[in-house]
C-alpha cells in the first residue's frame, strides 16, 4: 500500500510536470529593495534596486534564485553631481547594448537629482562606462518607451509648477533627448495622497497594445499604487491626449503597504509578462530602505487590460513564470 504522502507526491509531481516545476515567494528581496527593475535574457534573471549610494545588479535563472543570486557593484562614482542619492536602476537594450539608466545627484540634497545613463556591452553583466546626464532639469525614475512608428522615448518624473508629474521626450540617442513635454499630473484624488505625485513609469507591450504604469501618491502613504496610461493606437505619444488614465492598481492587501514602484518583465519562454514592485509592512508606508521586491504575473481582462491582481501575503508559494 502506498502512504497518503507517497500518493500527494506523485500527484504533486504530476501537477509540476504539466504546469512547470518552479514556484517562488515574496518577498524577493527583503531590505533595499525599493524601485525594483528586472530584464530575462540569455538564461538570467537581472535585477536592481535603489541602493542610494552605488548600482548593483544581482542575477539568478529562477525569479526564487534571486533571494540568493550573485550580486555584483557595477557602478560607484565620486562625481560629487551624481555621487549620492543613486536611485531607481533600470536596464535597457537599445542597438544590441545594455545601458542603465538611474537618477543621482548631491549628497543630501534630493532638489539636485538628474537623470543619468551609464554604457554597457552585449551582457548586462559586462563592464559600464559613464555616458551622459539627460536633462539639467530635475528628474528622476527615467525609463524608455518604444514604438514602431514613433521611435523610442524617455518617460520620467519631472516638476510641472508645484507637481511632481511625468514627463516625455524623444531619445535621440542612448544618452541624449529632445524637447520634453508633460505627458501626466497628478490630479486625481487617488494620484495626491500625502502629496501630489506621479513617478516611476514602466512600459509594457500586449495583444498591440502599448502601456505606461506608473506610481501615484506619495510614497511614505499606505496608499501609493500603480496607474496606468493606455496610449489611444494613434496619436502623438509625446500629448497627454493620446493616452487614457485608469487607476488606482495593486493598492495595499494582505499586510503589505504602498505598493509601487514597478517595473515589467517577460517570462523565461516569452509568453508571460510579470510585473515587479516594492511593498512596505509599515502599514503607513515607507520611502526608505524598509521596502521589499515582490513580483507577480500580469493577468489579462477580455477588453485587453492588464489586470494586476491582489498582493499575496509574504510567504505564499505561487507559480513561477513560465518556461523555467
Ligand atoms: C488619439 O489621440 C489623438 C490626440 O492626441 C487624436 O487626434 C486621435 O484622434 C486619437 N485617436 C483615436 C483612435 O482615438
Amino acid at each position: 500500500m502506498r502512504s497518503l504522502n507517497s500518493i500527494l507526491c506523485w500527484v504533486l509531481g504530476v501537477y509540476a510536470a504539466f504546469v512547470g516545476a518552479a514556484t517562488y515567494s515574496n518577498p524577493l528581496k527583503s531590505t533595499s529593495g525599493s524601485d525594483p527593475h528586472i530584464v530575462y535574457t540569455g538564461g538570467y534573471y537581472y535585477l536592481m534596486t535603489t541602493t542610494w549610494t552605488d548600482l548593483q545588479i544581482t542575477r539568478a535563472t529562477t525569479l526564487n534564485g534571486l533571494k540568493t543570486g550573485e550580486t555584483k557593484v557595477v557602478w560607484t562614482d565620486s562625481t560629487s553631481t551624481r555621487c549620492c542619492n543613486v536611485w531607481a536602476p533600470e536596464l535597457h537594450y537599445l542597438g544590441g547594448i545594455w545601458y542603465i539608466y538611474y537618477s543621482a545627484g548631491h549628497s543630501g540634497d534630493v532638489a539636485a537629482q538628474h537623470p543619468h545613463v551609464l554604457k554597457g556591452g552585449t551582457s548586462p553583466w559586462d563592464s559600464y562606462t559613464y555616458l551622459a546626464q539627460l536633462t539639467t532639469d530635475w528628474g528622476i525614475d527615467g525609463t524608455i518607451l518604444r514604438f514602431t512608428s514613433w521611435g523610442n522615448f524617455f518617460v520620467y518624473s519631472c516638476f510641472s509648477g508645484s507637481l511632481q508629474s511625468l514627463c516625455i521626450a524623444p531619445l535621440t540617442s542612448p544618452g541624449s533627448i529632445g524637447a520634453s513635454k508633460v505627458l501626466s499630473t497628478p490630479t486625481n484624488s487617488w494620484e495626491t495622497a500625502g502629496s501630489p505625485v506621479n513617478e516611476g513609469p514602466a512600459a509594457m507591450y500586449h495583444g498591440g497594445k502599448t502601456f505606461l504604469s506608473y506610481s501615484a501618491s506619495y510614497c511614505g502613504t499606505a496608499s501609493y499604487a500603480l496607474g496606468l496610461l493606455t496610449w489611444n493606437g494613434s496619436g502623438d505619444p509625446s500629448l497627454s491626449s493620446s493616452w487614457t488614465k485608469t487607476g488606482p492598481f495593486l493598492t495595499s492587501a494582505n499586510r503589505n503597504y504602498g505598493p509601487g514602484h514597478n517595473g515589467f518583465f517577460q517570462s523565461p519562454d516569452g509568453t508571460q509578462i510579470w510585473n515587479v514592485y516594492h511593498a512596505t509592512a509599515n502599514s503607513g508606508g515607507t520611502c526608505g530602505r524598509a521596502r521589499y521586491t515582490m513580483a507577480q504575473i500580469v493577468n489579462w481582462n477580455s477588453d485587453g487590460s492588464p489586470n494586476f491582481g491582489t498582493l499575496a501575503a509574504l510567504g505564499t508559494v505561487l507559480q513561477g513564470p513560465s518556461g523555467e
